[in-house]
């Protein structure tokens, strides 16, 4: 067993918040039952663009055409992680949240640094509501593993790495965390919520209670959100950051952009050229020379304006925090988008659950949580309350966060939406004491 003496805390890096974090990366020995698709990795932008044709045709269920079986896929994955603690850490009953980000994201869409961390949702847990909190990299993404972006990276797989992150960190085994948690609650976005949905189901015991921002059980605007994306492949998309494109002559392209139009390359109308017409993708990585390559199969969205489409809702945003996000993007695996949808609808899970969605989400609400054309339903995300008969009614809340799209975390009023969070874990007695 790996486990620091409580000092070691102290000397944890500090980042521009005062939390105190760790970042490691965790090998996990996991295994998992496995879809597998008799469909070619698409190799092309058009090839991806016909996956997306393909995966969006009305009437079928892409998924299941192309379905030939399972089978059982094990070996060994790193994870990378970052657990944060309180600036100051005084509670004698810590409990942990546990975050799974979202596609389009890593683990930085918890902690985001823009604006000098006004939009980290850990500072708030942490420093706010004395929570510790471990954020990762999902598998397949970031800096945690890659793998083969079809029959390998699916939810299934990546759901067997979130338990075991989870076990480790219940029996004392997560490297470099001194803290055995009794009381662990999981937050997700999105993806990351379709899979803690997936985790309480096959282990109704693993969660304390669960927050599932971002989220409803209601499919049928999913379309909306892998046809807006506008994917194409990664590597093409971001050469710099996610494929094999020579740094040298990155910065040649852009001196001679700059030549062309007699500006400097670090000029407000330089910059305002490389957001406006998509070169924001383009140049992404080339200041930092930091590369996370991808093979073929995971995609990205085009742009800044795609992005906006699938997280944002006009007039409440930041539209340089939209430019940020392009620069920090991460891709998604074609065997992701095929198992996006593989949980079932009626969940085994007994203990609290919180929904929270932005008003205009896109692919949970199609942009318009309260139209559900039945009076009796509030809102499509309080119809997940079905989902989860073994929840008593006092302790499922579908809440509705006003003024905000798809990214909860990047509105004006995030702060808002994080005391809704913190505050219902609290009144299920599920924090720090
Ligand atoms: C930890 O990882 C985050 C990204 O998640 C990064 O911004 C930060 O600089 C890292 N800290 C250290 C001390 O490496
Ligand atoms: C689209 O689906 C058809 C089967 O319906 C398959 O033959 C083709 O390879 C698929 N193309 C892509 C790019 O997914
Ligand atoms: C589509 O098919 C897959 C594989 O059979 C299945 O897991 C999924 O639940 C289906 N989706 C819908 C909406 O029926
Ligand atoms: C923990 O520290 C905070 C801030 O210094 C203080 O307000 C609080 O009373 C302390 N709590 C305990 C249990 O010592
Ligand atoms: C990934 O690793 C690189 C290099 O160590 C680091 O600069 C970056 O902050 C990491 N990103 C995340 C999301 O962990
Ligand atoms: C802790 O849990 C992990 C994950 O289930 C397991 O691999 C490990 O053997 C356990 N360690 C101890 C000391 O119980
Ligand atoms: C899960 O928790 C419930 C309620 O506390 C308990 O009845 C059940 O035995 C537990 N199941 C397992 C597999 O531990
Ligand atoms: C380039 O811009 C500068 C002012 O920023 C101007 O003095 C110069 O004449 C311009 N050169 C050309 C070739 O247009
Ligand atoms: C990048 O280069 C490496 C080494 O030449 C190669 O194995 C890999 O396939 C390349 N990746 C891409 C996306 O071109
Ligand atoms: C999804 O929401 C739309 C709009 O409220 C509604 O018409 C449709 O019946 C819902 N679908 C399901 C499966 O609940
Ligand atoms: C931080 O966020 C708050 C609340 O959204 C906002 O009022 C404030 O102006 C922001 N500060 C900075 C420096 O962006
Ligand atoms: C901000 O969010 C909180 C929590 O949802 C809500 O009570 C408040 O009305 C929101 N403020 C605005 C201006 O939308």
């Amino acid at each position: 067993m790996l486990s620091l003496p409580i000092a070691t805390l102290a000397v944890l890096a500090m980042t521009a918040a005062a939390k105190k974090c760790l970042n490691v990366t965790v090998p996990v020995d996991i295994a998992a039952r496995t879809a597998v698709f008799d469909l070619p990795v698409p190799q092309s932008n058009a090839d991806a663009t016909a996956f997306v044709s393909n995966l969006t045709q009305q009437g079928r269920n892409f998924t299941d055409l192309v379905l030939t079986g399972y089978q059982n896929t094990a070996g060994k994955y790193q994870i990378s992680t970052q657990y944060c603690v309180p600036s100051v850490n005084n509670v004698s009953h810590p409990t942990l949240q546990i975050l799974t980000h979202g596609i389009g994201f890593d683990k930085t869409y918890w902690d985001n640094a823009y604006n000098n961390f006004n939009y980290s949702y850990v500072d708030v847990a942490t420093d706010q509501y004395k929570y510790s909190t471990l954020s990762y990299d999902r598998l397949g993404i970031g800096n945690s593993s890659h793998g083969e972006p079809l029959n390998e990276i699916q939810s299934y797989l990546e759901v067997a790495a979130l338990a075991k992150l989870t076990l480790m960190l219940r029996n004392g085994s997560f490297p470099g965390v001194p803290t055995a948690f009794r009381t662990i609650t999981h937050v997700g976005h999105s993806f990351g919520s379709a899979q803690t949905y997936s985790l309480v189901n096959t282990y109704p015991n693993i969660s304390d209670g669960i927050v599932l921002t971002g989220f409803s059980m209601n499919g049928s605007f999913i379309p909306y959100f892998e046809a807006g994306a506008d994917f194409i492949q990664a590597n093409l998309n971001q050469p710099f950051r996610f494929g094999n494109a020579s740094f040298a002559v990155g910065d040649a392209i852009l001196a001679s952009v700059s030549t062309a139009l007699n500006i400097s390359t670090t000029s407000v109308a330089a910059t305002n050229i490389i957001n406006n017409y998509g070169l924001t993708d383009f140049v992404a990585g080339l200041p930092t020379r930091q590369r996370v390559p991808y093979v073929n199969g995971y995609l990205a969205n085009s742009n800044a304006n795609s992005n906006q489409y699938l997280f944002f809702e006009p007039g409440f945003f930041d539209p340089q925090l939209a430019f940020a996000g392009e620069a920090t993007k991460q891709p998604v695996a074609v065997g992701e988008l095929l198992t996006l949808g593989s949980a079932p609808m009626v969940n085994n899970y007994a203990g609290p659950v919180l929904v929270i969605t932005g008003s205009s989400d896109l692919p949970f609400c199609g942009g318009d949580c309260f139209a559900t054309g039945d009076p009796t339903l509030p809102s499509i995300p309080a119809a997940v309350a079905a989902s989860f008969p073994r929840v008593r009614a006092e302790d499922f809340t579908a809440y509705i966060q006003p003024n905000t799209g798809h990214g909860l975390n990047f509105h004006y009023n995030q702060t808002g939406a994080y005391r809704v969070i913190n505050d219902f874990l609290g009144s299920k007695g599920l924090a720090p004491s």
